[in-house]
């Protein structure tokens, strides 16, 4: 009677727990079996009573024990199919994603050359991603076609909240506030209003650099450009500017390397000319120096900017834009041995 009242008490917080009262009560070993051993002794006629009694001990502690493992397997969420000797399944490691493994590598290259990083917000006010870098009021990039809004001030354009279009908004930041020299590179993402389709997207990625010293020459951009395709693209790289224009640098130029799939002789992938574009800069036009708090008299600079998305795919002969947001394991994975 005693040993069936403490039956019915028994309580367990773990699974050793729950196993050392079923070694207690109900092994060969226990008390219940040694109750039962003892069952001979029994006068004959108390052997039905006795004989129940028992019966009615065994069988409790068998449900109070189940019913605790069950409990416990629910709380846990293990069961009964589970074997806690094996030993894990081994854990994939993930892999870095490309745009991330050849903006690394663009930060190293400029970092190398004395550049250090700068950092913007993405949501941006027109101030710094137009006006200051030179866009007249009516330039049509400020346009609702390049331009996602956030709010639109009636009043004052250079009072709108937009997503930067570029990170040259960070380059205007940076030069508010700090005194040439300056050498900053600004990666980060930036937004413009296109169609999704291979070659455009609504989002993508930049590196732009600035730098803003006394008596700094094309020469000395031209020079860091070409240590940088090198680097980035090999050793017998051969770059190429073409004039072209931007409302923040003047003179300004779109830059081209010698395709490193064929060398320069031509094939489909710079369709045959030899040549792939990869990105623009110029000087640093006075005016953004002027708006932005230095004096154009006593520095010049120079800035670039390129796509990141663009780096890789030349780097990576990846054929189609979106890849790099479908986040396709498969294709992920394919950069394992870049990582
Ligand atoms: N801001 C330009 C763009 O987004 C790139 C650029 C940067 C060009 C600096 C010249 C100088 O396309």
């Amino acid at each position: 009677e005693q040993l069936l009242n403490e039956v019915k008490g028994i309580s367990a917080s773990n699974a050793g727990e729950i196993e050392a009262l079923r070694l207690k009560y109900l092994s060969k070993k226990g008390e219940i079996n040694a109750l039962m051993a003892d069952f001979r002794n029994v006068p004959a006629d108390q052997k039905k009573e006795v004989g129940m009694k028992l019966n009615e001990l065994k069988q409790t502690a068998t449900e109070r024990i189940n019913a605790l493992k069950e409990q416990f397997s629910q709380e846990d969420g293990l069961n009964d199919d589970v074997d806690l000797t094996r030993s894990p399944y081994p854990i994939s490691l993930g892999t870095r994603h490309p745009l991330t493994i050849v903006t690394n590598e663009i930060i190293d290259i400029f970092s190398r050359m004395g550049f250090i990083l700068a950092d913007g917000p993405e949501v941006e006010d027109d101030l710094h991603v137009f006006t200051k870098m030179n866009f007249a009021a009516d330039h049509p990039a400020r346009d609702m076609q390049d331009t996602f809004f956030v709010e639109q001030n009636p009043n004052d354009v250079t009072k709108n909240i937009i997503l930067r279009s570029h990170t040259s908004s960070v380059q205007a930041r940076v030069m508010e506030t700090t005194e040439p020299p300056i050498r900053v590179i600004c990666p980060g993402r930036v937004y413009r209003n296109e169609a999704i389709t291979a070659r455009a997207h609504c989002f993508f990625h930049q590196v732009e650099g600035l730098y803003i010293d006394k008596n700094v020459s094309f020469t000395d951009l031209k020079q860091v450009l070409l240590t940088f395709a090198r680097e980035m693209f090999g050793a017998d790289t051969k770059i190429r500017l073409r004039p072209s224009y931007f409302p923040f640098t003047e003179p300004s130029a779109e830059m081209d390397i010698s395709c490193h799939i064929c060398g320069g002789k031509g094939c489909g992938f710079c369709k045959h000319t030899g040549w792939v574009e990869i990105l623009g800069c110029g000087m640093v036009d006075p005016n953004v120096l002027e708006q932005c708090g230095i004096d154009s008299k006593v520095y010049s600079g120079y800035a670039f900017g390129m796509g990141v998305e663009r780096v890789t795919n030349l780097k990576y002969q990846v054929s189609d834009l979106r890849m790099f947001s479908e986040n396709d394991v498969r294709f992920l994975k394919e950069f394992e041995s870049a990582n």
